[in-house]
């Protein structure tokens, strides 16, 4: 007999949810030792996809084939027998654990108590054969989020998966740490593993994928051969349009007013290592500085200060003349848009009305006297969900049930709509599609116009290099240089970026 060339094939797939029909019969297989990419817009309906294949959600209709048999996956444990594996694109991980607690969390056991010491060489032994590493003793929350990936893919491996499902595992790492994650797949399929791979970022998946579906809508559009795409026809049959992503023209404001000040701002991270060193920097209204970097390199602990969630060891930080810790909570201050939309951008099991009136919700018109007035919040949702796009069947839907590029949309509407005189934007596209994107960009700029004072955060380069007026360069804590947004060359930054100085700084 000859044996099966496909690990998986899933054949019109259909999960309605109230209100959306998020998978209308959908196709996708994947050979064995082969990289099979999905791709599609934010709300597409990839994560569904993925959720139904590993047994989170029951399909309305279709069949899965695994080795060229029909199966039922009817839980997570059925689809790991099955041998699937799954990195969420919102890790799963418990934080108060460790590394390795959390990899055998959920492994069934011989014994009365847990002995750890075969697991632990286990676990070292797949962290060097994929060349993942990480330290099976700290607890998660210690951990740089490309570390938690690690775990997460290492957990899947600990249990022998065959098809490896990894949906957006980009968005979160650092360059480098992509380079890694590539060299792990390249492992994984040279001994006949399967991967799914889901990202936004068309360079990655020319790179790394051997075929392409296409979602969009819910629907299936088609699939190719890597070799047959370019990243402007991808765009295209994800989008139904060409998109790509290119520096405006922007009008010259000349008032020039200071409103966000740091003068030699000292602060730690989590660990208490030193992550910001005498930092300086003024922002202006008007003005979009981008703060370029690989991750890691202080941005977290950069917004973190400015939006008082961290203490500062030294310095000051005023916007417009006041002390930033004095008005933090006024929204016609500051817009913040946090790094991790899904811990402090958003309470998950709130509805999206209750989520765009979260820092408002006790002063009129949404509540009088200690009374919600729902007809107003209802009101307030409906035009947020029409002006910033937000796609969702209404506005008492819980924001967990949202695709992930919505849930950032959910944040950018509630924080910008008060029109604040400082916008704090920290990797604000991260996991959205190119479309998405350019609508944030967007918005950004129209911040910018109306006189906004704009920091603007983000790992990728070339979104920075789009968008900024002025570009300022973090290297472990320090500025590299600031750069002139209209003359900067990405060879400079790059350069910078990874801690030369540059010879013309302005
Ligand atoms: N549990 C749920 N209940 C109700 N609706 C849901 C649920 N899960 C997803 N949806 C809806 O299904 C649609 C598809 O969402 P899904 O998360 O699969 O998109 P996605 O392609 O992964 O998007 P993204 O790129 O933003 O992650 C969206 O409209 C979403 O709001
Ligand atoms: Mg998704």
């Amino acid at each position: 007999m000859v044996e099966n060339e496909f690990a998986l094939q899933m054949q019109d797939i259909t999960k309605r949810f109230p209100g959306v029909l998020a998978n209308d019969r959908i196709s996708l297989d994947c050979k064995k030792g082969e990289v099979m990419g999905l791709l599609g817009e934010n709300g597409a309906g990839k994560t569904t996809l993925m959720n139904v294949l590993y047994g989170l959600h029951q399909p309305d209709g279709g069949k899965i084939l695994i080795d060229g048999k029909e199966v039922q996956i009817t839980s997570p444990s059925a689809a790991i027998h099955y041998g699937i594996g799954m990195v969420h694109q919102h890790f799963k991980l418990v934080d108060t654990l460790t590394a390795l607690e959390n990899i055998v969390l959920g492994m069934p056991t011989k014994k009365a108590f847990l002995d750890l010491a075969p697991a632990r060489e286990r676990l070292m032994q797949l962290s060097d054969e994929y060349g993942l590493h990480v330290d099976p003793d700290t607890e998660i929350w210690r951990l740089p989020v490309g570390q938690q990936q690690w775990v997460e893919i290492l957990k899947s491996l600990y249990r022998d998966a065959k098809i490896l499902v990894l949906d957006e595992p980009t968005a979160v790492l650092a360059p480098a740490e992509s380079d890694q994650l590539c060299q792990a797949i390249h492992r994984l399929t040279e001994e006949g593993r399967s991967i799914i791979f889901i990202s936004h970022k068309l360079r990655e998946v020319m790179e790394i994928t051997d075929r392409v579906t296409i979602i969009r809508d819910g629907k299936y559009i088609g699939t190719i051969q890597t070799k047959e795409a370019t990243q402007l026809k991808l765009a295209q049959m994800m989008v139904g349009r060409p998109v790509s992503i290119v520096r405006q023209p922007r009008p010259v404001i000349e008032k020039k007013e200071p409103i966000l000040v740091m003068k030699d701002v000292n602060a730690n991270d989590d660990r208490g290592v030193q992550a910001l060193k005498n930092f300086n920097l003024t922002v202006n209204a008007g003005e979009i500085v981008g703060v370029a970097g690989v991750d890691g390199n202080g941005q977290r602990e950069l917004s973190e200060c400015i939006s008082g969630l961290r203490k500062l060891t030294s310095g000051s930080i005023t916007v417009k003349g006041k002390q930033v810790t004095d008005v933090v909570a006024d929204p016609s201050f500051i817009g913040f848009i946090p790094e991790d939309r899904q811990k402090t951008g958003l309470v998950m099991d709130f509805s999206v009305a209750e989520n765009l009136i979260i820092k408002d919700y006790y002063k009129e018109p949404y509540a009088k006297k200690n009374i919600l007035h729902h007809p107003v919040i209802k009101k307030h949702a409906k035009e947020l969900i029409e002006k910033y796009n937000i796609k969702t069947p209404s506005g008492d839907v819980k924001v967990r049930n949202l695709s992930g590029g919505n849930q950032q949309k959910v944040i950018i509407a509630r924080e910008l709509d008060a029109e604040p005189v400082l916008d704090v934007a920290s990797q604000p596209t991260r996991g959205l599609d190119m479309g998405a994107v350019a609508n944030v960009h967007d918005i950004l700029l129209k911040e910018r116009n109306r006189g906004a004072a704009i920091l603007f955060i983000s790992a990728e380069l070339q979104e920075v290099m789009a968008l900024s007026d002025r570009i300022i360069v973090l290297f472990r804590g320090e500025v590299m240089g600031v750069l002139d947004g209209d003359k900067a060359d990405a060879s400079t930054i790059g350069q910078m970026m990874l801690g030369q100085s540059p010879e013309v700084a302005i």
